[in-house]
């Protein structure tokens, strides 16, 4: 079926607005700083090999679409790590350590942010442990030993692994490395978060012409969704209608905004999204995320698939993009709204509007990658 019939029939699940958004610059930066942010972007910037990933144009699907712009900022070229997770992970490890003689680092992961947490380790000489859920791709954990990291698989599912990790870490003395934070565990999550910041900054140096109008953020814990509204805060003068998106089967974000406090879910089904399939909201990104975000919409795991092969496949835009399953609820998403006639009306969604999307991933799980575009 051509592009134009068939992803206008595209629909979101669940749509919310947020009634306690009151976007305070002031406020977000006391909880990630202005020095937070700046340190991060110094830093990373001398790191062998740096560069911007691109921020590419999805000109065929705004036409589609009826808005002026589509922004689609390719993670998939984020160092060799293919995933923003880059950003955080490593960057936590070296600023963690410093002073530190030789510490074992461990964390638990889905996939991306342990490779980060390996790759950081590898870069700075320290051994990693890192433990993973039976949910984890066995091709996920060959690239983590690639970075020199021994991987423990846990039996369960990713909180399992977290408490396992929490657990062997305390005994050893392991220096935990976590993109999650809880009471008394604050400031290495702070760390991946300013290290994500790094990819607002780079935005605002890409688009220069025109305002952003709409951001929409993927959300797991909601440790990058913070983050960018933290870069939003630090670099943007005009402040977007932000939007996070999450699976529908993990909506943890949502269902916290919509009660006014942390709400931890149950997930009855793992999304494919699977660095996305969180059931609670990490508290620092909660402090930012609760008076910020303006809406919240989920999305379910029906349209991963032909979202891979249309980005592969240039249907969206004039080149062709390796985007990964969490690449893909942006740009889901966003049909399902622009759909939506009512729904388009009330974000204020029209003919005027420069919407910026995270690619998140590219082929980060390659064999699913493979799989999504076969399927
Ligand atoms: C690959 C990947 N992992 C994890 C996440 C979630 O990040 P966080 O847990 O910081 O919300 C995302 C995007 O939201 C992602 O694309």
């Amino acid at each position: 079926m051509p592009l134009n019939s068939e992803v206008l029939q595209w629909k979101y699940r669940n749509f919310l607005i947020n009634k306690n958004s009151k976007f305070n610059k002031n406020e977000i930066l006391k909880i990630l700083s202005s020095d937070d942010i700046d340190e991060a972007y110094k830093t990373i910037l001398n790191w062998d090999n740096y560069s911007p990933t691109p921020l590419i144009s999805l000109n065929k699907l705004n036409d589609k679409l009826k808005l002026n712009k589509i922004f689609y900022k390719d993670e998939s070229k984020r160092f060799h790590l293919k995933s923003f997770k880059a950003l955080g992970g490593a960057y936590a490890v070296e600023k963690i350590i410093k002073g530190n003689d030789k510490k074992v680092i461990s964390t638990a992961t889905a996939g991306n942010h342990g490779r980060s947490v390996a790759w950081g380790s590898q870069k700075n000489n320290l051994e990693c442990k890192i433990f993973i859920s039976e949910f984890v791709s066995e091709s996920r954990a060959q690239v983590m030993r690639s970075f020199g990291a021994d991987v423990i698989r846990v039996k369960g599912n990713y909180e399992d692994s977290l408490n396992e990790c929490i657990k062997q870490s305390k005994k050893n003395n392991w220096q935990i490395v976590q993109d999650v934070a809880w009471e008394d565990y604050k400031l290495v999550p702070k760390l991946t978060m300013a290290g994500y910041s790094v990819m607002m900054k780079e935005v605002s140096e890409q688009i220069t012409n025109e305002k952003i109008s709409h951001i929409i953020l993927q959300a797991g814990v909601g440790g990058m969704a913070a983050a960018m509204v933290a870069g939003i805060a630090r670099y943007l003068d005009h402040i977007p209608q932000i939007i996070v998106v999450e699976p529908d089967s993990a909506a943890c974000v949502l269902e916290s905004i919509k009660k006014g406090k942390i709400e931890k879910i149950s997930i009855e089904k793992e999304s494919i999204m699977g660095g996305m399939s969180c059931g609670e909201v990490s508290l620092v990104p909660w402090e930012i995320l609760k008076n910020s975000v303006h809406f919240c919409v989920t999305v379910p795991d029906d349209y991963i698939s032909k979202t891979v092969k249309y980005l592969a496949n240039k249907e969206f835009s004039e080149e062709k993009i390796i985007g990964g399953e969490c690449s893909t609820p942006g740009i889901a998403s966003l049909i399902g709204l622009s759909n939506d006639h009512e729904t388009r009306k009330k974000i204020s969604l029209n003919e005027n509007s420069n919407v910026l999307l995270f690619g998140c991933e590219g082929d980060a799980d390659e064999e699913l990658y493979q799989k999504l575009l076969a399927g």
